[in-house]
């Protein structure tokens, strides 16, 4: 397509990554370029005369657009499609001008105004750059200043038009227990959509997040990779359209299903922020921008501590009383952890929680289980120096419940079908403010009746089936409005109460997405627990999530040694979820000196650079490091993985993010009681040595699983 003339280069750019855009002839914003910088800066303008797009002819138009609207010239998958107040469907958006705003040397905001010739119809396209971490958000406002409602039938946050010779897509998708399992596939000619229609929890089926390699299949290391995430929580929808042979568009923004939007006049919409990251230097590169970037700009507290917690979920259940409780505070003394968290089953009376089926919305202690409340418990915590945790369902409510008696239309559900349960249980209807209120008032008043609460579970356990709201006019706004009710409660959450640390969980870790970590400190990754399989849905998480977000607990599920199971929490953030008192005295002993070698290496882990080594699925051993910003000290974690898939041939493993010239003393952390480390100590290796040759961990069947601490001498 031809650049006018006049056309300024709009660049957004990184330090190492450059996003160009033009204005062409007729007037249109076009994406030029997006890749490495280059040296020469006025060879920018060059790149697009290389198009070989032919006006008029059998080539598709509009290959490069930069935000695609529908009904005019383009005949692919838009991002926008509105029908305009005189029930036009048709959207030209011409470049009306741009600023820049620097709000330091890192990062800067771009905003491009784009307007339809025939209507007073906007839309503002930002590009907020991150320069050191290579990342962008990019997101739409759409202004509606025509002469009443219109409808948007699709609009995204972003577009982004790439070229390569083939494209690889890495996605994710999940089920309960089974989170991050991974596809990847080549993309073919046609429209490939990653979304989720479920409305809450939506990350259940399917992820939005994802690694796209271009030209080539992209290694740890090697290879152009784009990574992206969607930072919204509801029904999301990642479009990927390859055509004309060397170009794919990635469209990504909410879901448009059941959800035409009627924007009224005077109304902007703004879509929530697509973020993401050009490496090309592998999947390990586009990672660890994603987490430098998350952790300073997005994760709420992302570079603060973390507590750890003795959680008593998998320990009780539902069957508990003061007693045994008093109990566990205990065993999470004895044990070391910072935080003893009190899960599901504290609360109801008219109707007890004793089981999955009732009182979810009866936020108040059960007497009989709690005669004296929350207060003692976290009395006794406190005693004992331990902080005082609490789970909680807020967006939940259950058909046996006071608060589903009291206000049976603050549910969602369709008035003329039978109510259908996930877990026993209904959505709130989050549209409706006086719900808001009503969760907000709940974790508000919990917070400030016990202050000394100290760290919020928040739980999500079920889609919204037979979707209704009796308080919206409008039910196509429903989901939409709902997780803006959800982001509204906890906007006002974190005004209230900004240090708590929250963990996001649902029934397993089927929420969570860049939109919510804003608010969350932390998420619950699975229910599944096995080590085994913990491996490989911590690893995957770890593409897009930093390691101080993903809360790791060691179980009682699978039959592997608490040395393994221990070693594999190592991998974020540590935590129990075991009987402390049916622990033998070795394993407890080795309990009790793990979480005290956590807190002397969480800071490598939790702000340290990751380096995914060797991975689970065809390796016998997984490794992965994390490596401190000055690079002279590392942690390497390496797991026995006879899987059948499993290479048998042990080579050694390459060392990444080391200073070549620097010298490095190899240590065993974390050995079991009265075992002897294979590792002589003093041993010293250049860096150069461990990135070009490799260190072997000595792991074999019975070394399961070996954590090794490389210290610059
Ligand atoms: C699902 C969560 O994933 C579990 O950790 C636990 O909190 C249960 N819900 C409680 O009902």
């Amino acid at each position: 397509m031809q650049i006018r003339q006049s056309s300024p280069l709009i660049k957004i750019e990184t330090d190492h990554t450059i996003l160009c855009l033009e204005i062409s002839e007729s007037g249109q914003l076009i994406n030029s370029y997006y890749g490495q910088k280059l040296i020469n800066e006025s060879e920018y303008r060059k790149i697009n005369s290389l198009d070989k797009f032919v006006p008029g002819s059998d080539d598709l138009f509009n290959q490069r657009l930069a935000y695609v609207s529908s009904g005019s010239l383009n005949l692919m998958e838009p991002a926008l499609s509105v029908t305009h107040w005189d029930g036009n469907n048709t959207t030209v958006l011409s470049y009306v001008s741009h600023n820049i705003k620097k709000y330091d040397e890192n990062v800067s905001l771009t905003r491009i105004e784009l307007k339809d010739d025939r209507y007073a119809f906007f839309v503002t396209l930002f590009y907020k750059c991150y320069a050191a971490e290579d990342v962008i958000e990019q997101w739409a406002e759409i202004r509606n200043e025509e002469k009443s409602a219109i409808l948007l039938n699709k609009y995204a946050s972003a577009n982004i038009t790439i070229q390569g010779n083939q494209f690889l897509l890495k996605s994710h998708y999940s089920g309960w227990g089974k989170e991050m399992r991974v596809d990847e596939h080549v993309l073919n000619h046609g429209l490939y959509t990653l979304d989720s229609k479920l409305g809450t929890r939506t990350n259940l089926l399917l992820s939005s997040s994802f690694m796209l390699s271009i030209d080539e299949e992209a290694t740890e290391t090697n290879g152009n990779v784009l990574a992206g995430s969607l930072a919204w929580s509801g029904n999301f929808r990642i479009d990927f359209e390859r055509f004309d042979e060397y170009y794919l568009r990635i469209t990504s923004g909410i879901n448009n299903y059941a959800s035409v939007y009627t924007l009224e006049q005077g109304e902007i919409f703004t879509c929530p922020s697509f973020i993401y990251t050009l490496s090309w230097r592998g999947k390990g590169q586009a990672s660890r921008n994603l987490h430098a970037w998350a952790q300073k700009y997005q994760v709420a507290q992302g570079l603060s501590s973390r507590v750890t917690i003795l959680n008593n979920w998998e320990a009780t259940y539902f069957d508990f009383d003061e007693e045994k409780l008093a109990s566990l505070i205990q065993n999470a003394k004895e044990l070391g952890v910072d935080l003893f968290l009190l899960d599901d089953g504290w609360f109801g009376n008219k109707y007890p929680r004793n089981a999955a089926n009732a009182a979810l919305g009866d936020w108040i202690p059960n007497t009989e289980k709690l005669p004296n409340g929350l207060a003692a418990l976290i009395e006794k915590a406190n005693c004992e120096d331990i902080q005082f945790g609490l789970w909680l369902e807020p967006e939940m409510v259950s058909p046996k419940s006071v608060l589903y008696e009291n206000h049976p239309d603050w549910v969602l559900k369709e008035p003329l079908l039978p109510e259908y349960y996930m877990r026993n249980q209904l959505v709130l209807d989050l549209t409706n403010p006086e719900v808001q209120e009503f969760i907000y008032q709940t974790v508000h008043g919990l917070l400030t009746t016990h202050p000394r609460i100290a760290f919020i579970k928040w739980d999500c356990n079920s889609l919204i089936y037979n979707v209704h709201s009796s308080f919206l006019a409008n039910q196509n706004h429903l989901y939409i409005a709902y997780t803006k009710g959800f982001y509204h409660v906890l906007e006002n959450l974190r005004k209230s109460h900004p240090e708590i640390p929250m963990m996001l969980c649902a029934g397993g870790g089927s929420r969570v997405d860049y939109g919510a970590l804003k608010y969350f400190t932390e998420f619950w990754p699975s229910d599944n627990t096995n080590p085994y399989d913990r491996i490989f849905i911590q690893w995957e998480y770890s593409y897009y999530f930093p390691a101080i977000t993903i809360d790791n607990h060691v179980t009682a599920m699978g039959t592997q040694p608490i040395k393994f199971k221990i070693d594999v929490a190592f991998m974020g953030k540590i935590g129990f979820d075991i009987r402390v008192n049916e622990l033998n005295e070795n394993d407890l002993l080795f309990a009790q000196q793990a979480v005290k070698t956590y807190g002397k290496i969480k800071n490598l882990i939790w702000y340290g650079s990751l380096y995914r080594l060797q991975d689970p699925y065809t390796h016998k051993i997984a490794s992965l490091a994390y490596v401190n910003p000055v690079k002279d000290t590392a942690l390497v974690l390496n797991y026995y993985m006879p899987t059948l898939f499993a290479t048998t041939i042990a080579k050694p493993i390459k060392m990444q993010g080391l200073l070549p010239d620097a010298a490095y003393q190899v240590e065993e952390l974390n050995t079991y009681p009265n075992t002897v480390s294979l590792f002589e100590s003093g041993r010293i290796y250049s860096g150069d040595f461990l990135m070009k040759i490799g260190f072997n961990p000595q792991v074999d069947a019975n070394r399961t699983s070996v954590v090794l601490l490389f210290k610059k001498v």
